[in-house]
């Protein structure tokens, strides 16, 4: 089958007529990876364990799925520019979805606080990059405000056409398995993406392409948890700055989603993130972001407390892989060890090859 970007694909089930303009850069249709390695690394074989990588999306990261039709969606209502707020992939896809568009882009990020893979992205789609001095939060008041009193359309999950187009994430998963899986574990931000996956499922049950659906499992990092602790958290800080967010848009729906799903929300420390992602691209040669490993970081906590329920017949678990590793390689770097340094002889290499433990 010829690549197809998810309006086409799912086009039954989106907000679109045969007049919107499809701004496609071919996304979605990423892989569902078995993970027996990582199974095995963790404790879970008793489970059918996968991995959505949804860092293979064009820009890098799940937000295309929901930018195609958000910007689809302006162009249609011609709108000559959005805007965003973000921690970086939200900004990098707006930027990259406006530029094919051939509209303009305004993006606010919290100042030093976004990875530099994602900035050089909005950078050079050719998107107006304003630093703003205070946190995502303050960034998305601004936006939401601007939204209200200047002819610009607001790209962030708040638009609902960015809801609808993730959604198609979990239409991918029911019908590569057949069904939905029995968990989806997942990282948590600014609660978009639990909201969009949690209606997908429900729609795809509703029109009788599956039966069950999954517990939602949501994570936020622990210093940034404001879902868990009931209470917006001021000054948010974690290491995986993509879900460094204190004040989530889509709190109500994520709580909806916990809720009649029977799932969770809960939180992972950065060590945990950091283990989970580093886990994952030595145990399974899959490099992601660290917010997305939050999920699986998630995974291996309710693992070892015993806290997930299992059958004789394997129960299967999904863990979303949000972003790729390669937009924040200094994160990469800092955490792991160097790499060995030698004189450029062979007595030199052969004692590092050869090196005994
Ligand atoms: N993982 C990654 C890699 C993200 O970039 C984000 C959010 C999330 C998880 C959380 O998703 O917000 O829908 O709960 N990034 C946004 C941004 C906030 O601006 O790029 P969420």
């Amino acid at each position: 089958m010829p690549r197809q970007g998810i309006i086409e694909r799912y086009r039954a089930y989106l907000p679109v007529t045969e007049n919107t303009p499809v701004i496609s850069l071919m996304e979605g249709d990423t892989p569902l990876l078995p993970a027996k390695n990582l199974a095995k690394k963790i404790g879970a074989e008793a489970y059918e364990l996968y991995l959505k990588f949804e860092g293979m999306n064009p820009t890098g990261s799940f937000k295309d799925r929901g930018m195609t039709l958000a910007v689809s969606k302006a162009v249609e209502k011609g709108a000559k520019t959005i805007i965003c707020a973000s921690t970086g992939n939200t900004s990098a896809s707006a930027a990259a979805y406006a530029a094919q568009a051939g509209i303009r882009c305004a993006v606010l990020i919290p100042s030093g606080n976004i990875a530099l893979g994602k900035l050089s992205q909005a950078l050079m789609h050719g998107a107006t990059v304003i630093s703003v001095n205070g946190n995502f939060d303050d960034a998305l008041t601004l936006v939401k405000e601007a939204a209200e009193k200047f002819p610009v359309t607001l790209v962030n999950s708040l638009n609902p056409d960015r809801i609808e187009g993730q959604k198609t994430g979990a239409f991918e998963i029911v019908d590569e398995l057949g069904e939905a899986p029995d968990f989806q574990f997942m990282p948590v931000g600014n609660a978009g993406n639990i909201t969009a996956y949690w209606k997908g499922y429900k729609e795809y049950c509703d029109r009788g392409k599956c039966i069950n659906l999954p517990k939602m499992m949501g994570f936020q990092a622990a210093g940034a948890a404001p879902i868990v602790s009931g209470k917006p958290v001021e000054n948010p800080e974690t290491i995986a700055t993509a879900i460094r967010i204190g004040n989530p848009a889509s709190w109500k729906q994520a709580e909806a989603a916990k809720t009649e799903s029977a799932g969770v929300i809960d939180s992972v420390t950065d060590n945990e993130i950091l283990d989970a992602y580093k886990i994952l691209a030595a145990t399974e040669g899959v490099f992601c972001e660290p917010a997305s490993a939050a999920g699986v970081a998630g995974l291996i906590k309710y693992l070892k407390a015993g806290k997930l329920e299992k059958r004789i017949a394997k129960l299967r678990i999904v863990c979303i892989l949000t972003g790729h590793g390669l937009k924040d390689p200094e994160c990469a770097i800092r955490s792991i060890e160097k790499p060995v340094s030698i004189a450029p002889s062979m007595d030199a290499l052969k004692s590092v090859l050869f090196a005994s433990a």
